[in-house]
């Protein structure tokens, strides 16, 4: 059977650290407070450095750890909400920046923070269908640019970043073994950001506001909901226990949201892959970033099973499932 193997994992993050103290002098909080109730130290925000370059930087070092040239490549994917323009899409862009063959198949997927794995998802698709062989997937956001600066209650959360894979056409038993993806628009207005160019249709009250929006709690109790049910599809789909999985990659939004996920599955703290301590919740960046890093660490080895389960606005929420 055509599988799509992950052949290689990057990641990029901007160099400039915003801490929780730094975050003190701009808005009212502090590090105690942003630490005990998200985990989060620090994040990582852009600088004259747009979402193409960062996805772009990702791309390159997947391409290098998969050993795969550019002109090898006929499908690039990209998961974000923050391109830095309407049009071409990001995916057009890195086409350009990593001189991948022109006449390749590149396009956006827009499903905030499950971003990354309804690209995977759309990838796998094309190349177990035997359209594609060599895919990039990216996922990349940076939601510095949409969150209110003077909204204590959203912009301590997030941070910029990206991370991507090569998936390769390959039979076999390694590989992607399933994807769900699903969502439920009815909630749109518990997470959203408007943007720049609003729509017509939201010139009256909050909606008009471009910045990020967020209920907090609600959106913590869905996704808490929502990412556990996406684990247990997961796992029924494939036959696993919970003593099968051996890393767990969930989108790294909250620290809490990650522990009740922890403590359903029964999962030891080794099966469970952290690092939103240092970076926030990057969106569509956070599952690949993590992965990438897991990867470098040597968290992971041949023939092991990882399991990534992501939750975003939209609401959006999806897991994967892929043998290493
Ligand atoms: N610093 C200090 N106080 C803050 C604060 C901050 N950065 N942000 C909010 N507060 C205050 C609130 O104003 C509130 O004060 P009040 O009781 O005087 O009204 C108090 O802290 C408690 O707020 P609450 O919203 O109940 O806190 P919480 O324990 O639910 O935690 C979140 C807030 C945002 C951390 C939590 O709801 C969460 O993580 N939600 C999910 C977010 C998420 O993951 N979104 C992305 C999904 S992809």
């Amino acid at each position: 059977m055509l599988r799509s193997r992950i052949v290689g994992t990057g990641s990029a993050v901007p160099k400039k650290v915003v801490t929780n103290h730094d975050l003190e002098g701009l808005v009212d909080t502090t590090d105690a407070w942003i630490t005990s109730r998200t985990g989060i130290s620090e994040r990582r925000i852009a600088v004259n450095e747009p979402c193409s370059e960062l996805a772009s930087r990702a791309g390159k070092a997947a391409l290098k750890a998969a050993d795969v040239s550019p002109k090898d490549l006929d499908l690039i994917v990209v998961g974000t909400v923050t391109p830095e323009m309407t049009f071409p899409s990001t995916a057009c862009l890195v086409q350009a920046h990593l001189g991948v063959r022109p006449g390749a198949t590149a396009f956006d997927v827009s499903a905030a923070c499950s971003g990354f794995v309804y690209a995977l998802d759309v990838a796998d698709k094309f190349v177990k269908a035997g359209a594609h062989k060599k895919a990039l997937v990216i996922g990349v956001d940076q939601f510095s640019r949409i969150v209110d600066w003077k909204d204590r209650s959203t912009c301590v959360l997030f941070g910029d970043g990206a991370g991507a894979i090569v998936l390769s056409a390959e039979k076999g038993a390694r590989g992607v073994l399933s994807c769900h993806t699903h969502s439920d628009g009815r909630h749109w207005e518990m997470l959203y950001a408007n943007g720049p160019h609003q729509s017509s249709h939201f010139d009256h009250g909050h909606h008009k506001s471009p910045y990020l929006r967020m209920h907090g709690n609600e959106t913590f109790k869905i996704a808490v909901r929502t990412m556990g049910s996406a684990i247990t599809e997961a796992m029924e789909a494939n036959g696993l226990k919970g003593e099968d999985i051996d890393l767990l990659i969930p989108h790294q939004a909250n620290l809490r949201i990650i522990n009740a996920i922890k403590d359903r599955l029964k999962l030891p703290d080794e099966k469970l892959y952290v690092n939103l301590d240092r970076y926030g919740n990057t969106s569509a960046g956070s599952i690949p970033l993590a992965l990438d890093e897991a990867v470098r660490e040597g968290r992971l080895k041949e023939n092991d099973t990882v399991l990534f389960v992501a939750f975003g606005g939209g609401f959006t929420w999806a897991s994967a499932v892929a043998r290493w």
